[in-house]
């Protein structure tokens, strides 16, 4: 193969090489104004690049905080994806699946046979009693019935909500309900290291006491599993459906997913995405982030439980007729060569992780990467936290051989698809620096009183009037949390709940969360969730979450818990509570038993103080606390640990 450069290097930073600028869909910089002056011609022009059932009487309607695009508008989400494309590329690959296990075999997907598969699965939904508007969830990992599952679910008109496969059984619950999940479809289990983990077992165990009719059954490990007269193996229904459904016509308004994620409270929020706004953003970002041609092979690392998975290794690539891999294991099993293996074998041309899993790479040290020539690779793109400069530039010269731009890309579950990025015929590509406002789009940095920051200045980011098509349409049945959370820190803008700062030209970079969320290895978790699942242990009288830095996770939960009197709690109770009720991902990585936490006057726990204590940063003044003393034991126990 001919070793082609994307990149060529400037002093600090990078920009798209001659041969880049060449192929890119975008290499000149005249898109920004030109979307900047009329951002609804700039989302107008892609949508038409999509197959409508009937054109939008109105591209944009606003009446805070609430908007719509594409008002009027008639399409369906699977035609899209699969229908569309018959012709054309009736023969390409549309997804591949890799197994856990490297001797199991591989599994692929052309066009067509997509289009037959999601066929089957929307006749079988349908013949299971689901209808538009139901609500159906999806408790799978990542294999290609997930995606098929999805698709399937938007051929009918009904509403799909993915649930991480790696919840616990209690998490599932919680969001089964706040839905109202008519269906649930699992299966019998899946393969995580090496291990066998009965996801059905979990299913069953949630569905008590839920709304659940139902439950589809996939059969993936073919690990023994009860049935009851509620349960469907998919393998048997399968057989005896019609193998073509009418797509629904949905209006460009009505729902296509709701996915739910982590806020400031302990519940955690159901992210409305609609058919028509979400679509166009996937698309467009997909084929101008990414760059996606015909000959592309994108692999995204991300799971499909999270909003990742659902733009980019769904909806983005497919409006696209690209060919999307999926991966069904980690990273690094059963070797520190496994992700590299993976892109040489079928070829990744665009490779999307996160910094986790960069800095998880580094550290099993460069000879595993280094014996990968992975020439394929043309462009690398980063998602879930800021970026560091270590790893950015290990990512580049380890992964990239230098040749590739790293596409930094911030968005939000509620963004639907990346706002801020870098486009890559036109860069600059400066590590650790988001970029700019997607074309159509406008962000900005405001400090406290709402006025627009200095350069350099940090503050919150915000973004501006028009909101992008893709931006969430509520929070699943609760309007007030929607208003509050998004809408009420500045007049008519809507808060992200993070911190940035712009330079000089213009470029953002992200600097954390405002809020208390926390993102461990990129998975969004609260810590007042976290907090709540302790707490409801009986022997527990207090708790306190707060995130530390790591290494590799990016942010750790450290636990501090207060037991009841004469109580005794172990750290193992503790972190037993979280893994069921929430997930193996959100266990604390220490519990610190304390007598007391420090409080403030009206007796809110000060988590700041602790969460500086833990990072070894100044903690101020806390002389104003109700029980100053507190900190003080606080800073011996964690010293007695050597944690500080
Ligand atoms: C939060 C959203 C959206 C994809 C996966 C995460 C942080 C996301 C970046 C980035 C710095 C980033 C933000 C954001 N974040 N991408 N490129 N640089 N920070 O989705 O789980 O909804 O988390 O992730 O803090 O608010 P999510």
């Amino acid at each position: 193969m001919k070793e082609r450069k994307y990149v060529t290097s400037k002093k600090k930073f990078y920009v798209p090489s001659r041969e880049m600028k060449r192929t890119a869909w975008v290499s000149e910089s005249k898109i920004y104004r030109r979307a900047l002056k009329n951002p609804f011609e700039f989302w107008e022009s892609y949508a038409k690049e999509l197959v409508w059932v009937r054109r939008w009487r109105k591209v944009y309607r606003e009446k805070l905080p609430h908007f719509s695009w594409f008002v009027g508008g008639k399409l369906n989400a699977c035609y899209n994806c699969v229908d569309r494309w018959l012709e054309e590329k009736r023969n390409k690959i549309a997804l591949m699946w890799e197994p856990e296990n490297p001797d199991e075999r591989e599994r692929k997907f052309t066009y067509y046979e997509l289009y037959r598969e999601v066929n089957r699965f929307a006749s079988t939904l349908k013949a299971l009693g689901v209808e538009k508007g139901d609500r159906v969830s999806i408790y799978l990992p990542m294999i290609p019935e997930t995606i098929i599952a999805m698709l399937a679910c938007a051929r009918i008109g009904a509403i799909h909500s993915v649930v991480f496969s790696a919840f616990s059984s209690e998490a599932l619950k919680t969001r089964l309900i706040d839905c109202d999940a008519k269906l649930l479809i699992t299966c019998d289990g899946y393969y995580r290291r090496g291990k066998l983990i009965n996801l059905k077992e979990n299913a069953d165990e949630a569905k008590k006491g839920t709304k659940v009719e139902k439950t589809l059954v996939i059969r993936r490990a073919f690990n023994p599993i009860k049935l009851s007269k509620e349960d469907y193996l998919y393998d048997e229904l399968r057989e005896n459906v019609d193998g073509y459904v009418k797509p629904k016509t949905m209006d460009s308004e009505d729902i296509l997913f709701i996915l739910y994620t982590s806020g400031t409270t302990g519940k955690p929020k159901g992210i409305v995405h609609t058919h028509g706004g979400y679509l166009v953003q996937a698309y467009t970002t997909a084929k101008l982030v990414f760059d996606l041609h015909e000959s592309d092979v994108f692999f995204s690392t991300a799971d499909i439980g999270w909003i990742t998975g659902h733009t980019y290794s769904c909806y983005g690539p497919l409006l696209n007729g690209a060919s999307v891999l999926i991966y069904e294991g980690t990273p690094d099993y059963p070797s520190p060569e496994r992700i590299w293996q993976i892109i040489e074998k079928y070829g990744v041309t665009i490779f999307y992780t996160a910094p986790t899993l960069i800095r998880m790479m580094m550290k099993y040290g460069d000879e595993h990467v280094e014996k990968h020539k992975m020439e394929s690779l043309r462009l690398l793109a980063s998602v879930g936290e800021p970026i560091d400069e270590k790893s950015w530039r290990w990512f580049f010269e380890k992964v990239g051989k230098g040749r590739c731009p790293i596409i930094d890309t911030w968005w939000q579950t509620e963004t639907g698809g990346t706002l801020i990025n870098t486009l890559p015929g036109i860069g600059p590509f400066i590590p650790t620096y988001a970029g700019l406002s997607f074309p159509g789009t406008r962000h900005e940095v405001l400090n406290e009183e709402g006025k627009s920051c200095k350069a350099y200045e940090e503050g919150n980011l915000v973004q501006l009037p028009p909101f992008a098509p893709g931006m969430l349409r509520g929070v699943w049945k609760n309007e007030e949390r929607y208003r509050k959370t998004y809408w009420s820190r500045y007049k008519n803008l809507y808060f992200t709940e993070d911190r940035a700062y712009k330079t000089k030209e213009g470029y953002i970079r992200i600097t954390g969360r405002a809020d208390d969320v926390i993102k461990v290895a990129g998975h969004r978790l609260s810590t007042a969730e976290i907090e709540n699942a302790i707490a409801s242990h009986r022997d527990i009288a207090e708790v306190a979450v707060v995130a530390k830095r790591d290494e590799i996770k990016g942010e750790v939960p450290v636990a501090f818990v207060v037991a009841k009197p004469g109580r005794e709690v172990s750290e193992s109770d503790v972190i037993k509570i979280v893994e069921r009720k929430i997930s193996k991902i959100a266990r604390p990585k220490h519990v610190i038993f304390v007598d007391d936490l420090p409080h403030t006057r009206s007796g809110k726990i000060m988590r700041r103080v602790l969460k500086r204590m833990l990072n070894k940063e100044d903690i101020g003044n806390v002389t104003t606390l109700a029980n100053p003393e507190s900190v003080q034991a606080i800073e011996r126990t964690l010293k007695k640990l050597g944690m500080i």
